[in-house]
């Protein structure tokens, strides 16, 4: 069977595996082809056992996979046989040399570039995924064009504000889908490709299109503007705790005000995942090239306000739990960053489970979804640790819960039953504030919210 175009992604991660299979899925027309490094990541794309958990992604997997649907180790014939390529490879923030801690590290970036000139024998039109610094579609470019080769790249920016836990929905019905590219005729044509591959499935309205370094700043600016909320009512929940004055209800009353909204004002331990945190620092060291420090130190407080109240849950509990964690039994209720997931990076659990460890505390962890990569991520860490899947048996014989995760199954499950198999004094620290704190309290806990006052028996 021939197709109308042939689509690679090159990164099979959490963007590109589910961009990939929704755009099969909604385009029979179209091969799409995911390439990785990682043979064991393919490997797990072509099983039963997909690589991530997101709800809803098996299915529309199953559906275009070996269809239209390829996921391959074959970068070199992949490249050769696509017009269109999208990359989407993991840009983390750099550990070392200049920038170290806050740039974006473009190894993976750059190494890509050069395997698309080396193996293209025809025109492409390149498609930043990744979340890049500003101007990095015009490094790309000059890299792509250096071997004066004949060969035309077009390079667009498609930045993906999918998030996790809800990325086949938000793929699926984007709020929107933004497009960035040269205003030169070839770059307003490749864009136009672009356009015509979604518009199989999202209404034109819903898609933007913008000069290319507007579209590649609007992503940093859309995760920081949104981290910023986070951080914004999580240091009022620090106040709250002091002034007896409950978060809940203050993000009721502020976010009635249709100008400020109601979403992302959920007081919490602190944001994680692999996005956020990185995408602010980006910002911030652009700020920092381009001299406005005063801009780059306003955004770099969106990152202090997140690791204070991260530290800020972890003394409480030292300070409630009479100064003293060591040889004490603390439950981890969730690893993940956040429900529906099982991605555990930049989750504010392993900052709390190391600094645990480091309080000589026995730690237990559950999650549904994200023991193994809880245990890749804490491996390195002396000290007890033990991973067990169901809840009760995490929480038995423990002092203190600390929920972690905002899956849905905690609000549900038998407290009356974990109580009783709990060490006493018995506490809970609702790091997510989804539980019954009133009706924990009448059980017999000592319960702890963030933002609101502690309900203690003594
Ligand atoms: N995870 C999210 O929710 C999310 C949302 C929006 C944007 N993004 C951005 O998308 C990009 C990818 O993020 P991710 O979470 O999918 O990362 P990921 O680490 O899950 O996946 C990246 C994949 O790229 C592969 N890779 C690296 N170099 C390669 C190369 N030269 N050839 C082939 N494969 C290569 C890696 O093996 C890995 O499997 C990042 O820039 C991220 O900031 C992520």
């Amino acid at each position: 069977m021939s197709f109308e175009k042939n689509i690679l992604c090159i990164g099979a991660g959490y963007v590109g595996g589910p961009t990939m299979a929704m755009i099969a899925y909604k385009c029979p027309q179209y091969r799409v082809t995911v390439v990785d490094i990682d043979p064991e990541r393919i490997a797990q794309w072509n099983s039963d056992d997909l690589p991530i958990y997101e709800p809803g992604l098996e299915e529309i997997v199953k559906a275009a996979r070996g269809k239209n649907l390829f996921f391959s180790t074959e970068i070199e014939a992949g490249i050769r046989e696509s017009e269109i390529i999208f990359v989407s490879v993991n840009t983390p923030t750099k550990t070392f040399g200049a920038g170290a801690g806050m740039a974006a590290d473009l190894q993976y970036w750059d190494k890509t570039a050069r395997q698309i000139r080396k193996y293209s024998k025809s025109n492409k039109i390149i498609v930043e995924k990744s979340t890049l610094p500003v101007k990095t579609a015009q490094a790309m470019e000059r890299i792509l064009t250096s071997a004066d080769n004949g060969i035309r790249f077009d390079v667009l920016s498609n930045p993906e504000f999918l998030a996790e836990g809800t990325a086949i929905k938000d793929l699926q019905d984007p709020d929107r889908v933004l497009i960035g590219s040269t205003q030169t005729p070839n770059g307003l044509k490749a864009r136009d490709v672009l356009v015509e591959i979604y518009s199989n499935w999202i209404r034109r309205e819903r898609i933007i299109t913008s000069n290319i370094w507007s579209s590649e700043l609007s992503k940093l600016v859309a995760n920081a503007f949104l981290a910023q909320r986070i951080s914004s009512i999580n240091s009022i929940s620090a106040l709250c705790e002091k002034a007896d004055a409950d978060v809940e209800e203050v993000a009721r009353a502020v976010g009635m005000d249709s100008r400020v909204g109601n979403k992302f004002l959920n007081a919490s331990v602190g944001f994680g995942g692999s996005c956020f945190k990185k995408d602010i620092l980006n910002l911030v060291y652009l700020c920092r090239h381009y001299d406005l420090k005063e801009v780059a130190d306003y955004w770099e407080g969106v990152v202090r306000i997140n690791d204070y109240q991260k530290e800020r849950f972890i003394l409480n509990m030292l300070n409630i739990m009479f100064n003293t964690l060591a040889n004490k039994r603390i439950c981890l209720f969730g690893f993940a960053f956040k429900s529906d997931t099982g991605d555990t990076r930049e989750s504010p659990a392993i900052f709390v489970a190391k600094r645990l460890i480091e309080e000589k505390a026995r730690v237990v962890i559950t999650d549904p979804k994200a023991l193994k990569n809880a245990m890749k991520d804490l491996e390195s860490i002396a000290g007890e640790i033990a991973y067990v899947e169901d809840p009760y048996e995490a929480s038995a014989g423990c002092s203190a819960i600390a929920v972690m995760t905002e899956w849905a199954i905690y609000a549900d499950l038998d407290f009356k039953k974990i109580y009783r198999s709990m060490d006493k004094p018995a506490f809970i620290f609702d790091g997510r504030n989804i539980l019954d704190h009133k009706k924990l309290f009448e059980i017999g806990f000592n319960v702890f919210p963030i933002g609101k006052p502690g309900l203690t028996h003594f």
